[in-house]
Formats: structure tokens, sequence, C-alpha cells
């Protein structure tokens, strides 16, 4: 791993000379200021919101409201947009600088969900690169001086990857980094990402690629960084599951002994920090807030002993009294293991 690729992109981020860095994936549902925060405690540098729509800001809904709430420890944030228009996203993007003041804006050109690309948005754009390329000139020169980054995944089907050919495009239209998810937009979530192609991407381009799909483990990460000129990691669905994955990748890249193992009262605690964050977040409403969290409860749950029944329990639990009582009942059965 040679020490040059790994630059600080711009002021407001963090000198990380010695290392690549460490990016939490955006993910719609999941990644709202609370988780954020809690894996930039755990070493994620760079932190994005889930994706938000241009007409949203352009409305300045509710909703959209709360997806650009921000701490300032989560600096450096960007606010992930998607949208077809780039006149709309142009302004879009003013509007939303003007409103939260984010340190970079994230285009989006990955997102397979069907109501995303019926409207052309997401990986649709992947598919007309006249498009994606004026989208891009557009919200560049909207954005002045903050920096625009995009996240593409590797193409649209398996006979037509072409994300050499969009990495060349974004970085041409003024785009400061890119993140590569490997797979492609049919392939949703099956499958495997393809990090040959992220590691053609690296090459191909000067600007700096941060490699994205699967990474699940620090040996996994190594590997990675190892195989490819990636500038950073990007990790998402196994952050949801164990968020101390970011420490751990960060200590096995330092060279140092394995971080602290995780155990299941650290595991239950996390849960619980989550929680009340969470619903100081939604303003003491415990209930609403804890529904929220089902989804969150199954993720942190996986793989867990007595897996299947505690995830029953959990989809019934409505305040933080009645999760505790399960964590209590759960840690007594299994005891205090490894997790
Ligand atoms: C629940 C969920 C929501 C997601 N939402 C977004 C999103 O809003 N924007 C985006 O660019 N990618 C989104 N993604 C894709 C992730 O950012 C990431 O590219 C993908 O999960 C692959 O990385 P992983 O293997 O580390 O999970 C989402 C993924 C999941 C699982």
């Amino acid at each position: 791993m040679s020490s040059a690729r790994w630059v600080r992109f711009w002021n407001t981020e963090p000198d990380m000379s010695s290392g690549p860095l460490l990016f939490l994936a955006p993910m719609a549902g999941v990644t709202n200021t609370v988780f954020r925060s809690l894996c930039k405690e755990l070493g994620a540098d760079v932190l994005t919101t889930e994706f938000v729509s241009a007409e949203g800001i352009l409305h300045r809904n509710e909703r959209t409201r709360r997806y650009l709430e921000f701490q300032p420890l989560e600096r450096p944030l960007g606010i992930q947009l998607f949208g077809a228009d780039p006149s709309r996203l142009a302004e879009a993007v003013k509007a939303v600088i003007d409103w939260v003041s984010p340190d970079f804006i994230d285009l989006n050109f990955g997102c397979p969900v069907n109501k995303v690309v019926s409207r052309n948005g997401g990986s649709a754009l992947l598919k007309d690169c006249p498009l994606l390329a004026s989208v891009a000139r557009e919200v560049v020169a909207a954005a002045g001086s903050l920096p625009v980054t995009a996240k593409i995944r590797i193409g649209w089907d398996s006979r037509s990857v072409n994300a050499l050919e969009t990495a060349r495009i974004l970085e041409g239209e003024g785009i400061s980094r890119l993140a590569v998810h490997g797979r492609t937009k049919e392939q949703g979530y099956t499958g495997e990402a393809d990090w040959r192609v992220i590691g053609a991407v690296a090459d191909a381009v000067k600007i700096p690629v941060i490699g994205n799909g699967d990474i699940d483990s620090a040996a996994v990460a190594l590997q990675r960084l190892r195989e490819t000129n990636v500038a950073g990691l990007m990790i998402g669905r196994a952050a949801m599951c164990h968020p101390w994955i970011f420490r751990e990748i960060r200590s096995a890249i330092d060279g140092g002994g394995a971080p602290e193992v995780v155990t299941l009262r650290m595991k239950w605690d996390f849960i619980f920090e989550h929680t009340r964050r969470e619903v100081e977040w939604w303003g003491g409403k415990e209930e609403l807030a804890i529904r929220s969290m089902r989804a969150r409860f199954m993720s942190y749950t996986r793989g867990l002993p007595g897996g299947a029944r505690l995830r029953e329990r959990l989809q019934q639990v409505t305040s933080e009294d009645s999760l505790r009582a399960i964590a209590e009942g759960h840690l007594l059965e299994y005891g205090d293991q490894p997790v």
C-alpha cells in the first residue's frame, strides 16, 4: 500500500496521511443523524445522509428537514441528492447549501429502487451518459467552491457494465471523488460486488475512488486495499449489524493489536444507547422511536445466540424498559460471550 494515495481530499476532512478514509455508506431508513454519530464515534471518517430528493429540498417539507439534520461532530458531512432534472438539481443544491451548510454534495447514480429509476433518477442515469454528464456539470457549477462527489454502480446490467466510461465522464465534469458499488442495477443486492471493476476504475481516473460492496470484516477490507488502488472504503450493511467494524478496520490498517473484542453485554449497551438517542431525536416520543428502531434491532441481533426467538420478542417491543428486560433475559441465558 503506497501512502501517496491516502490524501485528504479537502480542508474539512481529517488528515489521513497514514491511511485510507473509511466511509459509512448512505442507507435510506438507516443512516440518520443518530446512527451516523454512533458510527463516527466508532471510527467512521466520512458520513453522508441517505438520499434526499431534489424536489423534497425545493419544497422544504418536514420529512426532508429530518433527513438533513446533523450534529457538528458529524462533519465532514455530505448531503446525498437524487433527481434527473439537471436544473432542478442545481436549484436544490443552492437551496441545501443555504439551508444546512454541508461539507460536500454527493450525487446518487446508483439507486436501483423502481420509484426512483422510473423517474429517471439514481441508476437510470447510468444508461443515459449525456444526461449524467449534464447533471454533474450543472450541480458542480451550482455548488461553487463546495466539492461534489458521486456514487455509482458499475452499470445497468451485466451486458452494459460501463463504470469506466461513467467515471471518466464524472471526472471530466468536475466531480471530486467517486464511490463505486461493485454491482449492477440489475443485481440489486444479490451476487457479489465485482472488485475487479472497482480496481479498474481506480486505475483509470485521477480523482480518489472509494470502493464499496461486501466489506464485512477487517480482513476483507485489508484484502481490498491490497488488491486495488482505491483511496478509501465504504461500508454499509456490515455496519448496520456490527458498527465496530470501522474501529476494527482502522486497527488492522495501523497494524496494531486486535481491538477490544465485542461482547454480548457491549452489544446490548450499544443497542440501549442507540435507542436512548433515537427517543431523544423523536422528542421523547418513546413508542414512535422504538417502532422506528425495530428494523435496527433485527440487524443488530443477526447471528446472536437464540436469534430467532429474540427477534420475535423484539418485534413487539414498545418501550426502553421492555427492551432492557429482553436484554437481561438474553444475557442471563447466554452469558457475556464474544459476538
Ligand atoms: C437499506 C439500504 C438502504 C440504502 N440506501 C442508499 C441510499 O440512500 N443511497 C445510496 O447511494 N445507496 C444506498 N444503499 C446502498 C449502500 O450505500 C451500499 O452501496 C450497498 O449496501 C453496498 O455496500 P455494502 O455491501 O457494504 O452494504 C442502501 C443500501 C441498503 C442496504
